[in-house]
């Protein structure tokens, strides 16, 4: 796992715009897996702004996201299709038909988790996964005790995350109680893990996350497990890690950093 500070939210989240878009150039066909919540809307908005200035291609890229909640039609505002229409899909050239998540008015909740790691067998796995970090540890909706093998299936939300994500809904009453996650276990076959973190909020659990035990308590650790996993987080976020220095080292001196220094 490599770990890299920027001074700001501003700049961690345009340094993980350009590691996508990196990909995506050399690999125009790119599998990407999409994450959702307030951290993603700042990176997808560098995304879009390199659609529009650099004419960063989206016509071959298929994507899959983490999670959707359970009960949600498409068009409610609260979806996370509706989400990824309102903060990247619609402002892009991708090709709708590429653009892929659980289905949260399925009848058949097992079936709907069968058919959905289906897609992504099909199509060859995922190239790049892109992550964030809840304050309940969990990646995608993997709440605390979720098996660090699990696969894709409906998960019940800690009340943590209702706290937290109620408040973006109207009447946080209405927010579902039970999601649609890519398992740990899937998030861990995806080829390469950009992990985004930021603000203090997160400081705490990002430090278990990157540095504590590999626990099913916190299921971002479990990133721990991946061979080519890239946690990019600002000072704030950061402040609680014990080997910032040793960070800042590689981001300053690798080679494989040179070009995203700038940023
Ligand atoms: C959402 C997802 C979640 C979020 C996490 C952080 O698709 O996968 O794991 O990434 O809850 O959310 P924010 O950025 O809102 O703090």
């Amino acid at each position: 796992m490599q770990v890299i500070i920027r001074p700001t939210k501003e700049k961690a989240s345009w340094l993980a715009a350009r590691v996508i878009a990196r990909d995506l150039r050399s690999k125009p066909d790119l599998v990407l897996g999409l994450a959702t919540g307030q951290t993603m809307e700042r990176l997808y908005g560098r995304l879009v702004q390199l659609h529009r200035e650099e004419q960063l291609d989206f016509s071959l890229c298929r994507t899959f996201n983490l999670d959707e909640y359970i009960g949600l039609p498409p068009g409610d505002k609260n979806s996370y299709r509706y989400y990824m229409n309102h903060h990247l899909f619609d402002h892009v050239n991708i090709d709708m038909r590429n653009t892929f998540l659980p289905d949260g008015m399925a009848e058949d909740l097992g079936a709907e988790c069968t058919r959905y790691e289906g897609l992504i067998h099909d199509v060859g796995g995922i190239d790049l996964q892109l992550l964030g970090i809840g304050r309940a540890g969990h990646i995608g909706f993997n709440e605390p005790l979720s098996a660090l093998q699990s696969r894709t299936r409906e998960k019940v939300l800690t009340p943590l995350t209702i706290e937290e994500n109620s408040t973006l809904f109207e009447d946080p009453s209405r927010m579902p109680r039970r999601a649609f996650t890519m398992g740990v276990g899937t998030i861990l076959e995806c080829a390469r893990l950009v992990v985004l973190v930021t603000g203090e909020s997160k400081a705490k659990v990002l430090a278990k996350a990157v540095e504590g035990p590999i626990t099913s308590m916190v299921t971002a650790s479990a990133i721990q497990l991946h061979p080519n996993c890239t946690v990019i987080c600002e000072e704030e976020a950061a402040s609680a890690l014990q080997e910032k220095e040793y960070y800042r080292w590689i981001f300053d001196n690798e080679p494989e950093w040179n070009d995203f220094r700038d940023l």
